[in-house]
């Protein structure tokens, strides 16, 4: 019932025409009908690539302001990104939860005001290296849900997309096995299921990023409580994404 989505964040990566070059290559590719495909440039090419990609591929942004407007030098906010094309942000990208310090409290902020302005959003998830080895990653990625997310009505939470991406992970060329994923992607689905109901747990979309590639996007896609993949390195050259998105 969960939407199947394969999402690219391109991160601080590519110039202007080799942004243009690999969505023209997404678009020129064979794309199963059943699969939203997603792209997070930066957000300076957001308003070209939408333009470019019309209703095929949903284009995001990788960061946003809670604020609706005023003194916030170098921010940018939901109206202005959704007035460039925009319709869905990432939320709590561990890149900008370690090296932006953003906080579960800050990320509550972005959700409230994406729900507040009809915007979309994939909430990302997951523990660092010393939580696994400790074995506490479970109750560490809960929290994390239960802090920024889990305040959300049930009717909020229906179709939302989360995304499960263990940082040991990403960008380490070091996968979570497809046992590791379909474990976290079980437990989080049961998180829902306790707390808001089965119909929703079933409606959103649990995503597993974290050196996902073309080599085992297969096999992770064939576990039953993962919806699709958040890809960063291999969501950077239109083949290795076509075959992402033609994984499942
Ligand atoms: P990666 O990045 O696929 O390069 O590991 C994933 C992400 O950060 O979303």
């Amino acid at each position: 019932m969960a939407q199947k989505i394969v999402a690219g964040n391109w991160k601080m990566n590519l110039q202007f025409d080799e942004a243009l070059s690999l969505v023209e290559g997404i678009l020129e590719g064979n794309r199963p009908s059943d699969v939203d495909v997603m792209a997070f440039p930066t957000a300076l090419y957001v308003h070209a690539l939408s333009e470019k990609v019309k209703d095929e591929i949903s284009v995001g942004v990788q960061n946003f302001s809670p604020k609706e407007s005023g003194a916030y030098t170098g921010e940018m906010s939901i109206s202005q990104v959704k007035s460039l094309g925009a319709s869905i942000g990432l939320i709590g990208h561990s890149e900008r939860r370690a090296i932006f310090s953003e906080t579960n409290e800050d990320l509550k902020e972005k959700v409230d005001a994406s729900i507040a302005k009809g915007f979309r959003f994939i909430f990302c998830c997951g523990e660092p290296l010393e939580i696994r080895e400790a074995g506490t990653e479970f109750s560490y990625v809960k929290n994390q849900l239960e802090a920024s997310l889990f305040h959300l009505s049930a009717n909020e939470m229906m179709n939302g997309i989360i995304a499960y991406e263990p940082v040991w992970a990403i960008g380490t060329g070091k996968t979570a096995t497809s046992s590791q994923a379909e474990e976290m992607h079980a437990e989080i689905r049961s998180w829902i299921t306790e707390k808001y109901s089965s119909e929703v747990a079933q409606s959103v979309s649990i995503l597993y990023g974290g050196s996902c590639n073309n080599k085992n996007a297969q096999e992770l896609f064939a576990c039953p409580n993962v919806d699709g993949g958040l890809i960063g390195g291999a969501a950077l050259k239109p083949a290795s994404f076509l075959e992402i998105i033609n994984a499942f």
